[in-house]
């Protein structure tokens, strides 16, 4: 059995001092819930989030990692840095990263490869835009996501990663992705990672839904086969919000 982990990404919000107040705020509400619970957080946040969070069941994420051990990438932070706050997850590969800040999926696999290398666990986002999902080139495009964003991956990796699939159409414009069609969408997106490291490793990856997931529709997305959580964007700025999807067979 695959565990349900649910997964706040903050994005470029919250100072230091709203992350806390949100963090203790969530605290309570999440310290029953059956799932893995994750914030991904600002770079900012990380150490007062880390102190925060302290003695509850959230884990603690970043939203992007270099490749680099270390050295001139002005901007850039290294996985050691992550590690030694206490981060355990990080996002990779976000379409927002792909779309403003010119990630590939060359970049992409380099920086999960160096979570992978350093023992970071990689969230890494796929998904295809509106007018590739138009053209009819969903499947193309979530191929060619996986087999060169996850080039050179060994089967034993896969431990360690998560996958996102986040339509982009459906991130931040209200609109999700029907929970059949997520879960279809998935499912092809297990199918190639058999066809590639087997069938194992395929049973035993957790692939999350991301895109407008909310209280209201969280419990039927995650009813889905193949759905085994959630990257949670807007959602996750609200304690009782983000609580909700955590607790969504309560809803
Ligand atoms: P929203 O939940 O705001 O649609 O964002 C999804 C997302 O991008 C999570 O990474």
């Amino acid at each position: 059995m695959r565990k349900p982990i649910i997964a706040g990404n903050w994005k470029m919000n919250k100072t230091v001092k709203e992350a806390v107040e949100l963090i203790n705020e969530l605290k309570p509400l999440v310290a029953k819930s059956k799932p893995e619970v994750v914030v991904c957080v600002p770079y900012t946040d990380l150490w007062a989030v880390k102190e925060a969070i302290a003695g509850s069941k959230i884990k603690l994420g970043a939203e992007n990692v270099a490749w680099a051990d270390n050295g001139a990438f002005t901007g850039e932070i290294s996985a050691d840095m992550l590690l030694e706050i206490g981060v355990e997850y990080v996002i990779i590969g976000h379409s927002e990263r792909r779309q403003y800040f010119g990630e590939t999926d060359q970049s992409v696999n380099a920086r999960a490869k160096q979570a992978l290398k350093k023992g970071l666990k990689p969230i890494i986002c796929v998904g295809e835009t509106l007018t590739e999902r138009e053209k009819n080139k969903t499947k193309k495009v979530l191929k060619k996501q996986v087999v060169e964003g996850f080039k050179d991956f060994t089967a034993e990796d896969f431990a360690n990663i998560v996958i996102a699939y986040e339509p982009v159409w459906a991130i931040g414009t209200g609109k999700t992705a029907t929970a059949e069609d997520a879960n279809k969408t998935i499912g092809y997106i297990r199918s190639l990672v058999k066809k590639i490291w087997g069938s194992e490793v395929a049973k035993a990856l957790r692939i999350q839904y991301g895109g407008s997931m909310k209280p209201t529709n969280a419990k039927e997305l995650m009813a889905m086969r193949n759905i085994d959580g959630g990257l949670i964007g807007g959602a996750a700025l609200k304690a009782t919000d983000f609580a909700g999807i955590v607790n969504y067979k309560n809803n």
